[in-house]
């Protein structure tokens, strides 16, 4: 069994995407800008923020976090978001989800530039994904981390049956369409099953390539994963442990303890997907820097 170590990919990654950051901002004496907005004082939206900023600051990327009340109207999160994307400076703009209940996320989502919005969040973004143009848009980071962490395994995906484990906007939803490219990593037959999916072990079961992001602690056990699959579980969930000083841990959507006697690859919770998302969107701003510079 290969233990997919998403701690190390996203360490080398990064390595890789600070040294591109410093052979540009040499040679053009600019560097990549991201905006980290936050609404509200969620504590793990806090940390997830400032976790962000801290690896932009290690790699090159000029990032600012702006903290709003959650007080804050939609009209002036929408007017923020509207003098960033005018900014030439700012190539990049993330607003934390979840936002408090009186701002709509669609139309927050829809406000930020399709070009600067390095979650790839925006429907433009998605269509372009659907539509196969992966050199117009941007695609999400958990999907995107996980697309990398297969390619740098070598773990073999055309013609593989790729099942997906949850349609949300995050991880199912783009994941399955990443998937389904006719592109490296991927080139898969793509199943998705969500809450009304009947038989869901049979299903899970065909996968060569299971993939989890559901938010269930636990949730896929060694009778719905066939042996020799390989199991990538999107899922941190926050259970009660009181061995712990801080009386919990965190745990992915997949039994590790039962399914990783039985898969030949597998990624850990936490230390596999989880590092991967952060380092994607350091990617993605790169990549944003680079189209509005036209590098
Ligand atoms: N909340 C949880 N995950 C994410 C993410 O990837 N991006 C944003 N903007 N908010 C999130």
């Amino acid at each position: 069994m290969v233990l997919i170590d998403g701690k190390k990919v996203s360490a080398d990654l990064q390595q890789e995407i600070m040294s591109k950051i410093g052979h540009f901002s040499t040679t053009t004496g600019k560097v990549p800008g991201l905006v980290l907005m936050i609404v509200g004082l969620d504590p793990s939206s806090q940390l997830y923020v400032r976790n962000k900023a801290k690896t932009c600051k290690e790699i090159g990327i000029n990032s600012t976090v702006i903290e709003l009340p959650a007080e804050t109207t939609q009209d002036e999160l929408l007017e923020r978001i509207g003098a960033l994307n005018a900014d030439p400076e700012v190539h990049g703009i993330l607003v934390q989800l979840p936002l408090p209940p009186h701002i709509d996320e669609m139309t927050v989502t829809l406000a930020i530039d399709p070009r600067k919005d390095v979650d790839g969040f925006h429907p433009e973004n998605l269509g372009m994904l659907m539509l196969g143009h992966l050199d117009r848009c941007h695609v999400s980071c958990t999907p995107l981390g996980i697309l990398e962490l297969l390619g740098r395994y070598g773990i073999e995906t055309a013609g593989k049956h790729c099942v997906i484990v949850g349609r949300g906007n995050l991880v199912g939803r783009p994941m399955a369409n990443l998937m389904l490219q006719k592109i490296e990593n991927a080139n898969c037959t793509v199943t998705v099953c969500h809450s009304a999916t009947r038989d869901l072990a049979a299903l899970t079961r065909q996968a060569d390539i299971l993939i989890v992001g559901i938010g269930r602690a636990h949730f896929i056990t060694a009778d719905m994963v066939r042996p020799g699959a390989v199991v990538i579980d999107a899922g941190n969930n926050r259970i009660e442990d009181p061995s712990r000083k801080s009386g919990f841990r965190y745990v992915g959507d997949v039994d590790f303890d039962q399914v990783s006697g039985l898969a030949s690859a597998i990624t850990p919770v936490p230390g596999g997907v989880g590092p991967m998302t952060i380092t994607m969107l350091m990617s993605n701003t790169l990549q944003a820097f680079r189209r509005q510079n036209g590098l």
